[in-house]
């Protein structure tokens, strides 16, 4: 049976007994809006641990605009469903008096990796992310936490939060779940129209092509170039960034010998997609 768990003094209370027992907990911390790319970290936990919690938050420390954040959609109960079919343990869903009661004042941020691209494009957002992932390993006592490699800055960012502050968590990278045009999945996804949505998979193929012509020798630039008009020839409204970078550290890299990833984000529909591909 899948509890929904509203209050940190409920979810000790239960984390406590797990503890007791010995079992280690999987934590998927989201957003809800959930699809099939949540549901198989929630899986992919369930076969590492005995426990698994997912964490539904729609963070407002991490949105730089209110707008975005009262778009956000929130789907609480077909969410608890979907969790309920993958045998999800608990599903922890706060009130933000909860997460940020009157007079919290800490923030966590991390330099370094959160700086460019998503950093530079959205200010304040990893501090978010990075400060509600750190309470909500507290909160849950994670033994193991899994992200997305879509949103793969934020798996560097929180990799890093986790070996600078030495926290007693391991990190797992999953892979990316896409639609059968390649679209990434994303809560985001269903913001677009449906001509939007006919086009959106060519964010995908732009960015594969580019990184399979940089591996067949073309210059990065080149290949970055042809990969922009790409989306722009078919229609997408403005493309943020497409760069390649150290796949760790997310610093521009000339250096084939390291690897290395293609990150792009761009709007299409006033929707705001990002993906990224190993190069
Ligand atoms: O990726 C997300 O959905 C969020 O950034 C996260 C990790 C749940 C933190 O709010």
């Amino acid at each position: 049976m899948t509890q929904i768990i509203r209050t940190v003094a409920d979810l000790r209370l239960i984390i406590r007994g797990w503890k007791k027992a010995g079992e280690s907990i999987g934590v998927v911390p989201t957003m809800g809006a959930l699809h099939e790319g949540h549901l198989s970290l929630a899986r992919a936990a369930k076969a590492d641990c005995p426990r698994v919690i997912t964490t539904i938050f729609v963070n407002p420390m991490q949105f730089g605009n209110p707008e975005d954040l009262k778009k956000y959609p929130r789907s609480e109960a077909a969410d608890v469903a979907l969790l309920t079919t993958v045998g999800v343990d608990l599903v922890f869903i706060p009130q933000p008096e909860e997460v940020y009661p009157d007079g919290f004042v800490t923030t966590v941020s991390v330099g370094g990796v959160s700086e460019p691209l998503e950093g530079r494009m959205r200010p304040g957002h990893f501090d978010g992310v990075a400060t509600v992932v750190t309470k909500l390993f507290g909160m849950t006592e994670a033994d193991r936490g899994y992200f997305g490699q879509k949103d793969w800055q934020q798996l560097q960012v929180v990799q890093r939060l986790v070996r600078d502050l030495n926290l007693p968590v391991t990190v797992v990278g999953c892979e990316t779940i896409r639609e059968a045009d390649g679209l990434a999945m994303s809560s985001r996804n269903v913001r677009l129209t449906s001509d939007g949505r006919a086009k959106a998979g060519v964010l995908f193929s732009a960015i594969t092509a580019g990184a399979d012509d940089i591996r067949a020798g073309q210059s990065d630039r080149m290949a970055i170039r042809e990969a922009a008009e790409k989306l722009r020839a078919v229609g997408f409204d403005r493309v943020e960034y497409i760069e390649l970078r150290d796949a760790e550290t997310l610093m521009p890299s000339d250096d084939p010998r390291r690897p290395r990833r293609m990150l792009a984000a761009a709007w299409l529909d006033g929707v705001r997609l990002i993906d990224n591909i190993p190069v």
